[in-house]
């Protein structure tokens, strides 16, 4: 089919390489395709309240390097069950996904491309269900997505975590203290597990496999009388030890997004090996410097092959379908894969023997 007119947004947790996507889907619309672009800002929010803007190739030139989303993002957008507090501080939902498919079709587009996580591409699907021509572009630092090897943002969050560790290493070893860095990855522990093999960590803990404090102990104690007084551990923010569950906050912004917030372990774990071991230790919590800035070659190639073959995509009519990396190449597979399934790390997985093989702790 000849492409005239497609939109795209961003929905979920920005990272980066996102930009990459949206400058890939512009000039592959626009030069291959002479159809014109339309952003939709603020995620699906673009859509309920009609938000958008027309992007072009001199309009997006600048953005390939750039972090972050030209066009906004939000995690509370969910146009079947919008929630907002009212006036008097009530969480209250709202039904807009009419409103959404008739917005929609005044914009007359001929494909909508969703940019996000997990969320974000199950809204999507359940948008294309009730008829819109959506593809969906895979994107989050946490890597957890069904059908896709990598996704845009996971390596620049891993190097932003491998840096960290770095500079924990020397700092650690001067002072003899336990430094443990706690890395996003939500119930993941990919982030964790690929920032500790590459930063050299003593001890990894990850949300697969739930820790023994006694093991993690252990590792420290035979490192202190091998003559190493000094360990880093990195902790994903989904780990969890032995029959406890994950660590969660109640800030309002969880209840306006409908999931926990996670966060919290790093410091706990370091409260008790304090009580346990005669070493300082402190916590660093890494953050959302894991989403931010300037993306990885890797995380900008990835997002420039997707967001061109999603453009493809479009022109052959395969709505439904969510553009993947398998095997270097990028393919196509159906949206619904994704049904809300998280890919975690197997825990008999050769990564999880790789760093045990060398000795790292995974706290079992
Ligand atoms: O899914 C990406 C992610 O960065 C997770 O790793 C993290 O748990 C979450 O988003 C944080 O979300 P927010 O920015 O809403 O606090």
């Amino acid at each position: 089919m000849s492409l005239k007119r497609v939109g795209i947004l961003t929905g979920g947790g920005d990272c980066s390489g996102l930009n990459a996507v949206i400058r890939a889907v512009t000039r592959s619309a626009i030069i291959t395709h002479e159809a014109e672009v339309i952003g939709i800002e603020q995620g699906f929010e673009g859509l309920i309240f009609d938000r958008n803007r027309k992007l072009t190739v001199a309009g997006t030139k600048d953005i390939l390097a750039l972090g972050g989303t030209i066009l906004g993002t939000t995690n509370k957008g969910d146009p079947f069950e919008y929630r907002q507090f009212d006036k008097d501080g009530q969480l209250t939902t709202q039904d807009y996904s009419q409103k959404t498919i008739d917005n929609f079709k005044r914009l007359d587009l001929d494909c909508l491309f969703v940019v996000g996580g997990d969320g974000t591409l199950q809204l999507g699907y359940k948008l294309f269900e009730r008829g819109l021509p959506v593809i969906g572009i895979p994107k989050t630092i946490d890597n957890d997505l069904m059908g896709t090897d990598y996704t845009f943002g996971y390596q620049t969050a891993v190097q932003v975590a491998c840096d960290a560790l770095d500079r924990l290493q020397t700092t650690g070893e001067s002072h003899d203290r336990v430094m443990i860095l706690e890395v996003m990855g939500r119930g993941t522990g990919w982030i964790a597990l690929e920032a500790g093999i590459s930063g050299g960590a003593h001890v990894i803990l990850i949300p697969e496999i739930p820790y023994d404090l006694e093991k993690v102990l252990e590792k420290i104690r035979l490192r202190k009388e091998g003559g190493s007084p000094f360990s880093v551990i990195v902790v994903a923010e989904g780990a969890k030890e032995i029959g406890r569950e994950a660590i969660t906050s109640e800030a309002a912004s969880t209840r306006l997004q409908g999931v926990a917030q996670l966060g919290g372990v790093g410091n706990f774990i370091a409260k008790s090996l304090s009580d346990r071991i005669d070493l300082e230790v402190r916590c660093t919590v890494l953050g959302h410097t894991q989403r931010g800035g300037t993306p990885l070659a890797f995380d900008r190639v990835l997002g420039t092959r997707l967001g061109t073959q999603a453009v493809e995509a479009a022109a052959e009519g395969k709505f439904g379908t969510m553009v993947a990396l398998k095997s270097q190449e990028i393919v196509l597979t159906p949206l619904k894969t994704l049904a809300g399934i998280v890919r975690q790390v197997p825990v008999d997985s050769q990564m999880v023997h790789t760093s045990e093989s060398i000795g790292i702790c995974l706290g079992r």
